[in-house]
């Protein structure tokens, strides 16, 4: 194999093991001609084996079919930048599905190049954010790739995927599929479609994985993050990786229904979509960081941060991963995160991950400053010339209104 000469007639597929991706094996090559290698990345998705799914892809047709585990990398180089951002769209969403497609694409451009590939494909319809990310992302690493989308571009609708898979005997058991749209990783799980396409509709359990009834009460938790520079590192004094961390919150935060958020979400591709989603992890690390944040940040640098915050996590949602921009706020992030280290103490109880302690060696909390007990080191005189000052201009401009009117 010379992965200089890539050949038009193989393309490497984002295959997940479901109906879509499983079928698209057989169509590409019917509709082409082309060979197809499958990509089975591992996000943390759980579910099934990982193994199971790459006989599966090759028992489809695929010539050659690959596994990845991603999992250390992802959490990497994906959650924890997105946890210095606060990363969260629409001030709610922690940007599950976002984070996990420009890390496919990756690996999908690197397969094309060493499987000699010419193109890439994904099993995305043309109404998400999903196609967006990963050919954007393709665009970028590897602007020679072409991009195939044969549920968004050859018609390949539900109903013809089925017939299609039953007509050739494809191994497929089409009676295990939700009723939903689901996509999962370490960082949290998706869900839309069926009855939760009316807003109005409280969604049933059966919706819920990751998380339990947040109102079937249980004995609270309490767990206690420890950050170095605005990254996990341990978890009630044991240092684990990143992924540990986040499996143990998942489980934990899950059990108390932690993390379950229910948006009306702007796409964008211009429409509006009702999302459900489960982050018992993702909510209680983005709670404890910001929190660690309130304590650490100088104030300035926090103000001006929940804008870079915002940027940052509308950019990523929006398919620019590896974009100008969002490069620029990167850098941005690493130096503010500086001394963002330090516990959090947090109760996980009935739905919410609440803080309730902090404590930090970075810490810019000053008891001496903030005591109104003895041992105030604060000089209350001086306040009085900094608000004489500090008030200036508006005194000046609310004479001159009284004088105009008067
Ligand atoms: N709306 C979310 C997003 O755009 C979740 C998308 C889930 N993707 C899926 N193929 N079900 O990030």
């Amino acid at each position: 194999m010379n992965p200089s000469s890539p050949r038009a007639d193989r393309v490497v597929l984002a295959y997940s093991g479901g109906l879509d991706t499983s079928v698209a094996i057989g169509w590409i090559t019917a509709e082409t001609g082309a060979e197809v290698v499958a990509l089975a990345v591992d996000v943390g998705q759980g579910g099934e084996d990982m193994d199971v799914i790459r006989r599966r892809a090759l028992d489809c047709g695929a010539v050659e079919s690959v596994v990845v585990d991603a999992r250390h990398e992802f959490a990497r180089d994906y959650v924890a930048p997105a946890l210095q951002a606060n990363g969260l769209y629409m001030d709610r969403y922690p940007l599950v599905s976002s984070l996990s497609r420009p890390l496919i694409a990756r690996h999908l451009v690197e397969a094309a190049r060493l499987h000699g590939a010419a193109a890439v494909a994904h099993g995305c319809t043309g109404k998400g954010n999903d196609q967006v990310r990963f050919e954007v992302s393709v665009m970028a690493l590897a602007p020679e790739l072409r991009v195939m989308a044969p549920v968004r571009d050859s018609a390949m609708t539900r109903d013809k995927a089925i017939a299609f898979a039953e007509e050739r005997g494809m191994p497929i058991d089409v009676s295990r599929r939700s009723p939903y749209s689901i996509d999962q990783n370490l960082w949290g799980r998706t869900a839309e479609c069926g009855v939760l396409e009316d807003p109005w509709e409280q969604p049933p359990e059966d919706v819920f994985v990751y998380t339990a009834d947040p109102t079937a009460s249980t004995a609270p938790d309490e767990v206690v993050v420890t950050f170095v520079d605005g990254v996990p590192t341990a978890l009630d004094g044991r240092d684990l990786p990143l992924v540990e961390i986040i499996d143990e919150l998942n489980a934990r935060g899950g059990a108390h229904g932690v993390g379950r958020i229910d948006l009306i979400e702007d796409r964008l591709v211009g429409i509006k979509s009702r999302e459900i989603y489960e982050c018992p992890a993702a909510v209680t690390l983005l709670t404890a960081h910001r929190d660690l944040e309130d304590l650490t940040l100088e104030r300035d640098i926090a103000r001006y941060k929940r804008g870079v915050d915002q940027r940052w996590s509308e950019l990523v949602y929006d398919g620019l991963w590896f974009s100008a921009l969002k490069r620029a706020l990167d850098s941005f992030l690493v130096t503010a995160s500086e001394h963002v280290s330090g516990d959090v103490r947090l109760r996980l109880s009935g739905g919410t991950a609440q803080v309730v302690g902090r404590r930090s060696a970075a810490s810019l909390y000053d008891f001496a400053l903030a005591t109104y007990d003895t041992g105030d080191s604060f000089d209350q005189g001086d306040a009085k010339g900094f608000i004489d000052l500090w008030g200036l201009p508006t005194k000046v401009w609310a004479a001159r209104a009284h004088r105009l009117a008067g």
